[in-house]
Formats: C-alpha cells, sequence, structure tokens
C-alpha cells in the first residue's frame, strides 16, 4: 500500500468540485462540504447510472458521455479519486520539480491538480469533450486544449483512459517526458497496461521506472490471473461517504489502481531495490512477499523465530513499497531473511526518489 496519501490538497478542491456538481445535476444546493439531504438521491443515481456504464458494459466510456448529469456524477465520485491515485502514482518514482505538466483525457482535470498541487508547475489538459475542459478550467486549470499539443512536457498524464482507446499504444509513443498511466484496477484494464509496457519497451520507446524495477517482460503476464496493482487508504470527503451509502459502492476506504511509469531515459536501479508485488497473509510460523525485480517475481520468507530489530521492517511492507534488501539466504522456494546477515529497509517515496538516481 502507498501512502499516507494526504487527503489535504485535495480539500482546496471540495467547494467547487460540489457547486459545479450541483449546477451539472440541476441540484437545489445546500451546505458548501457535504451534500443536502434532498439532493443525496439524485445525485447517487447519476452515479449509479455512470459506475454502471463505465464499470459494467462500458457503453459510457466514450468522451460524448462528460456532460451534464453524468460529468457531474463525476465531479462527485470519481474525480477525488483519481485525484489521490495520481497523487500516489507519483510517488512511485523520482518525479521532475516544477513540471510542464500535460494530463492527457483529463476530463475535469484531477490527475493534472494532483500533479501540480505535489510538484508545482503548469498544467495543460487535452481532451475531447468541451465540457469536461470547461470544469477543468472551473477548478483552474489555465490551459485547455482539444487536440494532442506538438511541443514537449516534463511529466504527461494518462488517468483512466487508454482503456477508452482503439489503440493506445499509438497515442503512447506520441508523449513526452515522465509518463504516468493510471488505469483501473481490474483484471482486464491492468493486464492490458502490461501488455503495452511490454510491447513499449521491447521497441525501445522507453524504460520503466514503476511499478516493476525491471526492464525484462513483465513477470505477471506469465500467470493469466495475474496482474500487478497499487492501493492507498483514504478518508474520503463527507459527500463522497453520503454517495457510498446511497449508491452501495465501495470505494470509501480502499483505492486500488494500475500505474506504469515510463521514461525515455531512465537509469538502472541498484540490484537490492524490489518493489513489493504482493503481501499474503501470515502463514503459521512465518511470513513472506512477493518482491519484483530485475530477477523477476520472487517470494522473500522470515520466519517468526528470526524476527529482529535490523529485519523489524519486514512486518511493515505492503503493496507497492520499494524496500532495499541486503544479505539475504536463497532458497528451494525463494529468497529467505536470515537472523544476522539480512537487512530490510523500507524506503519512503524521497528516499527512493535518491536511492534511483
Ligand atoms: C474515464 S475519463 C478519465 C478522466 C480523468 N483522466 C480521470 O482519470 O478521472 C476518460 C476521459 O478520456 C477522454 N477521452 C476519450 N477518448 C479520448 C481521445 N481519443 N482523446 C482525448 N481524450 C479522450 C474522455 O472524454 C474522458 O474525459
Amino acid at each position: 500500500m502507498i501512502g499516507p496519501v494526504s487527503v489535504r490538497g485535495m480539500q482546496r478542491h471540495l467547494p467547487i468540485l460540489l457547486a459545479r456538481a450541483r449546477t451539472l445535476l440541476g441540484l437545489k444546493g445546500g451546505p458548501p462540504q457535504e451534500l443536502a439531504k434532498s439532493e443525496v438521491r439524485r445525485a447517487a443515481d447519476a452515479v449509479l447510472r455512470l459506475h454502471a456504464g463505465l464499470v459494467g458494459d462500458r457503453a459510457l466510456a466514450r468522451p460524448e458521455t462528460y456532460q451534464g448529469e453524468l460529468l457531474g456524477a463525476y465531479l462527485l465520485w470519481w474525480w477525488p479519486q483519481t485525484y489521490l491515485k495520481t497523487q500516489a502514482a507519483l510517488r512511485l518514482a523520482p518525479m521532475p520539480r516544477a513540471p510542464r505538466i500535460l494530463d492527457v483525457g483529463s476530463g475535469p482535470a484531477p490527475a493534472a491538480l494532483a500533479a501540480r498541487d505535489l510538484l508545482g508547475g503548469e498544467a495543460t489538459c487535452f481532451d475531447l469533450s468541451a465540457p469536461a475542459l470547461a470544469e477543468a478550467r472551473a477548478l483552474g486549470v489555465q490551459r485547455t486544449v482539444r487536440e494532442l499539443p506538438a511541443e514537449a512536457f516534463d511529466l504527461t498524464l494518462a488517468a483512466n483512459v487508454l482503456s477508452e482507446l482503439k489503440d493506445p499504444a499509438a497515442l503512447v509513443r506520441k508523449l513526452t517526458g515522465t509518463i504516468v498511466l493510471i488505469e483501473p484496477a481490474l483484471r482486464e484494464t491492468g493486464r492490458a497496461l502490461l501488455q503495452l509496457r511490454d510491447a513499449l519497451l521491447a521497441e525501445g520507446f522507453a524504460r520503466a521506472l514503476a511499478p516493476c524495477l525491471t526492464q525484462k517482460p513483465c513477470p505477471a503476464l506469465a500467470a493469466p490471473k495475474d496482474w500487478c496493482t497499487a492501493e492507498l487508504r483514504w478518508t474520503p470527503p463527507r459527500f463522497f461517504l453520503q454517495l457510498a451509502e446511497a449508491t452501495g459502492l465501495r470505494a470509501d476506504e480502499m483505492l486500488s489502481f494500475a500505474p506504469l511509469i515510463l521514461a525515455r531515459q531512465a537509469p538502472v536501479p541498484p540490484r537490492d531495490l524490489w518493489r513489493v508485488v504482493g503481501v499474503p497473509l501470515p502463514e503459521k510460523g512465518k511470513k513472506r512477499v512477493w518482491v519484483c525485480s530485475d530477477e523477476g517475481r520472487v517470494a522473500v520468507g522470515r520466519l517468526d523465530k528470526h524476527a529482529s530489530a535490523e529485519n523489524a521492517q519486514f512486518d511493515t511492507l505492503h503493496r507497492g513499497d520499494l524496500v532495499q534488501l541486503t544479505g539475504l539466504e536463497r532458497r528451494g522456494d525463494g529468497l529467505r531473511v536470515v537472523p544476522g546477515a539480512s537487512g530490510v529497509q523500507r524506503l519512503e517515496p524521497s528516499d527512493a526518489g535518491e536511492r534511483l538516481p
């Protein structure tokens, strides 16, 4: 799990989000941070309709969807989620400071604003939907465009848009700077993102910075049921909780997403640095985590009786963490933390930035 991701940066956008959503949904109005009781049903019905068309049969996964009531629903339900997923994804790898940011398929700009709030810089939003771009401007983005700009950017984001495109690779090949791709954590979209990764790496377009540290084909694709997701815990805004209760949809504690970060040039990471890609429940007498690096996807185990101060951080590892593992022993079933020799150091995002030169 990536964390903690602060919802503080998002707070300042909430009153505008709610006010704009009220206009789009034709709601009467109420307090600045929450829906009035009389507003909840109508907003919840629009969220349910959009959810069915985006997550269910995907019939609404197209630019024409993002207007009127459905755009209002997007602001209340998906916008805060994308904002936090983006900030979590940006912590997976070193990022340019005060970058020129391009948000592709931006919708009403949750990813662009998340990046700008975290890193500084200036954001340009590109989307085919004029009403969605009008909301991006209402939320404070100065430049919005309906064609992919020709100039180079330091950081390009594409959140929840690749799975709406016929040829996502063709779009990604045109992107510049550090490229942060976020897709829904579903098996289909998660695996499609990894297949895209493998294809782009194989043709030499870019190197992968996250979630994987390896440049080899993704080991998760070897098994048809595997893919790679990151997750974060959050405390949603009050109106989100009202909608979670009214719709029965669950996104009010944990958010999952499939991230991929690419860069045209990136250094080779140190051999002892791993990404945690799975944390199964502890077994009797031992704990294992799955980690990934150039060696592939490997299990690292530690017997409970070998727990010590040097390896105490083994207990704090979550999916998405970067960890430095030294002095491991190789066993038949993977790698082993051994007493007296192994070091386990979980890296905070800022440290990770320094370790990945
Ligand atoms: C699910 S929304 C994602 C919005 C935002 N990035 C987010 O993650 O919350 C998909 C967005 O992609 C846009 N879109 C779809 N096809 C596009 C294309 N070919 N070029 C640009 N934008 C596109 C849609 O208009 C919509 O705003």
